[in-house]
């Protein structure tokens, strides 16, 4: 039986929950809840949609990395196009930046709400802010490398 298809599914499915949400979170919530909520409401805000989302990216990221490493072996890591390899380092380098928003600012933002700090909360936030920017990039470049590859 060719489990490729039930693989890619995964993988794929992990990439829109990921990918999917931070383009949600960065072209949407936030420019409303900029528009609307003084920084105290919009800082808790925050706090609560990353306690949800942070950990579903988690599961997310373990599909992601163990259907794509499976399908990487079983095509044999010297055989597999350029394009897979690319999309491998690609994929670490987004796994290490989301693991730092995790340990680092999502760590803080949650002591900064805490304790009502709003001016460290709002540090915080902008850190998350830009890592969550540049792992989107990132994540649009690594999907074009996954699909346009084919052409190269
Ligand atoms: C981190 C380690 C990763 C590995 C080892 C890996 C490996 C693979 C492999 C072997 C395929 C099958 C390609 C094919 O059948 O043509 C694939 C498909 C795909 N990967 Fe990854 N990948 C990784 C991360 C990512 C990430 C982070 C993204 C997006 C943000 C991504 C997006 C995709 C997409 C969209 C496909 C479907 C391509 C298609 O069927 O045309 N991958 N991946």
């Amino acid at each position: 039986m060719n489990f490729t298809p039930l693989l890619v599914f995964l993988h794929v499915s992990g990439v829109v929950v990921w990918v999917g949400g931070m383009f949600f979170a960065y072209t949407c919530l936030r420019p409303a809840a900029v528009d609307v909520l003084e920084p105290p409401f919009r800082l808790k805000l925050w706090k609560r949609v990353f306690d949800r989302f942070f950990p579903l990216v988690g599961v997310a990221v373990a599909f992601i990395l163990v259907s794509g490493v499976v399908m990487l072996a079983r095509a044999g890591f010297a055989q597999a196009p350029l394009h897979w390899h690319v999309m491998f380092a690609l994929g670490l380098v987004m796994t290490a930046v989301y693991a730092g928003i995790v340990a680092v600012p999502f760590r803080l933002l949650g002591e900064a709400v805490a304790a009502s700090n709003w001016p460290a909360g709002g540090n915080a936030l902008g850190s998350i802010r830009k890592l969550v920017g540049f792992n989107l990039i990132v994540g649009f470049v690594t999907i074009a490398v996954a699909t346009l590859g084919r052409w190269l």
